[in-house]
């Protein structure tokens, strides 16, 4: 082989070792990508459009909710839960207010008092405070359970267990017939 064409060869397959290991860094990089994408909190992913956000308040019929039930609406394209509880749990929730030491001992104190309208009415983002999970309903507080790690709320929707910093948000809102609610 000349010398010219031993050059040639050479530089081809300088080149094709530099592109296959540029095609193992993309495939490795969208690799990554998605796992991140797929770990990234389900709320995340409902972060509202434009016109969405523009829908600042959202009415609310109550008269369909039993005590002891709840629904989740969505109020600016985030799910918000509504809880009608029982004469129970909102005993449960007294406890603590009337409880100083209880009350200073949670990681978000706050009152129940401080965090409803009407007694009968639980109203909070739908949204954990520690990476923006769902919470379903359950848990050691009779309130909601984090799936993703562990995070507990009672029935007042205060953190009471696992890795969230803070309480369930209560959203703006106010009763605008004995069981209508407007939020936003
Ligand atoms: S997102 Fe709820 S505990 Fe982590």
């Amino acid at each position: 082989m000349s010398q010219d064409a031993t050059t040639k060869a050479a530089d081809k397959s300088q080149h094709d070792a530099e592109r296959r290991q540029f095609l193992t860094d993309m495939t490795t990089a969208f690799g990554v990508a998605g796992a991140a994408c797929a770990a990234y909190p389900f709320v995340t992913s409902m972060n509202p459009s434009a016109d969405v956000k523009a829908q600042a308040t959202t009415e609310v019929d109550l008269s369909d909710l039993p005590a002891g039930k709840s629904k989740t609406i969505l109020w600016r394209g985030k799910p918000v839960f509504i809880k009608h509880r029982t004469a129970e749990e909102i005993a449960e929730a007294r406890e603590i207010d009337n409880d100083p030491e209880k009350l200073a001992a949670l990681a978000d104190p706050q009152k129940d008092t401080d965090r409803v309208v009407n007694e009968n009415y639980l109203i909070v983002m739908a949204v954990c405070t520690h990476l923006g999970c769902v919470p379903m309903e359950g848990g050691n507080y009779d309130g909601w359970l984090c799936p993703c790690h562990g995070s507990q709320f009672d029935t007042s929707g205060r953190r009471r267990a696992g890795p969230a910093p803070a309480n369930l948000e209560v959203p703006p809102y106010k009763f605008i017939a004995d069981e209508r609610i407007l939020i936003g």
